[in-house]
Order: structure tokens, then sequence, then C-alpha cells
């Protein structure tokens, strides 16, 4: 059967510069069909922002391969975190994101719904996402990339098979050879 990606609505923060004062931004609540519908994606997930093997890998390496991601058939790339749009879009920022896009799970219905959600306490970061990768075609999950040892309270951060480089690869090798 096919897996779809849950039905949610993310809260998310955007600029809107009829705003007056020193904060013009206001909420916008996306959907799931928003972000899914008719676009065939790169969802990563990874467990918070401002963390280090996401901030001096993951993100910035899928930001500097976007265009070989679009060039094997990709519409958009997003970076999902069970973390608030605010805290989401100050890392992008301070991360010089700008052709990723940051998705907020700040109350981790998103994740959970996946079946990814984790216990961190041990971190105390409370409930967070395992980390995982996937292509995701109209909302239906084509590939997925899950690290091994999904845990609650894990002792390590395994990364490599949703690394950027990891799924590149799984989607040329994923290529029709031509006759
Ligand atoms: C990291 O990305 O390096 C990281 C993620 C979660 C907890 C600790 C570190």
């Amino acid at each position: 059967m096919q897996k779809k990606v849950p039905n949610v609505t993310f809260r998310t923060r955007v600029r809107d510069d009829s705003i007056e004062g020193p904060n013009p931004f206001r909420w916008e609540h996306k959907t799931s069909d928003d972000y899914f519908a008719g676009k065939r994606v790169v969802l990563f997930s990874l467990p918070g922002a401002f963390t280090p093997t996401c901030s001096t890998y993951q993100l910035p390496d899928f930001e500097k391969l976007y265009d070989d991601f679009k060039a094997k058939g990709i519409d958009e790339i997003y970076c999902i975190s069970v973390n608030d749009a605010f805290v989401m879009n100050a890392w992008a920022k301070a991360q010089g994101i700008g052709k990723v896009k940051v998705i907020p799970d700040g109350s981790g219905e998103f994740t959970r719904k996946m079946g990814m959600l984790v216990a961190k306490d041990n971190l105390g970061f409370g409930m967070r996402s395992w980390r995982y990768g996937a292509v995701v075609n109209n909302g239906v999950i084509e590939m997925w990339f899950e690290e091994e040892g999904f845990s609650d309270n894990c002792e390590s951060d395994p990364y490599g098979v949703s690394s950027p480089q990891n799924i590149l690869q799984a989607l040329k090798e994923a290529e029709p050879v031509a006759a």
C-alpha cells in the first residue's frame, strides 16, 4: 500500500513588510497539501535546529546540492524539525539558507504521525524527530532513508543514510538506463 505523508497544519512565520515596527512577520498556516501536493520533493528531518551535525553537514550540504537535486526531478527540498517557526527561521537565516525550505513541526504532530517521534530526554530535548529523509511524490512516499537504531534516548546520533549525498546517489541509481 502507498504510504502518504500525514495531513497536518503547520504554524509558520512569514515576512510581511506591510507590518510596521521591528518585527514585520505574521503567522501563516500551511497544510501538508501546501507543501506536498503536485510536487516531487525531498524531505529530511533531524533532531534539532542549531545542533552540530545538522548545522555543519546536513542542512548546508542539502543547500549546496540543491541544483543537483533539481536536475534529478526534485521540485523542492524541505527540512523539518520538532522546533517552532521562530527557531526554524532563525536557524535558516543564521545558516544563510535560501534554497532549502524549513518546516516548523513545533508540536511534533507531523513527526508523530510519520512514526518518527522519539524521546531525547537524555539530552534535555524532550520529544524530537528521529533522523530520516524521504522522496515524496505528490504526498506519497516514494523513497525512504531512515538512520539505523530508531530508539528513545539514543546515546548516539547516527548520520549517513539520510545525508544529501546518499539520497542523491539513490535518485541517480533509480533513473532508467537509456536503451
Ligand atoms: C547533532 O546534530 O550533532 C546533534 C543532534 C542531536 C543531539 C545532539 C547532537
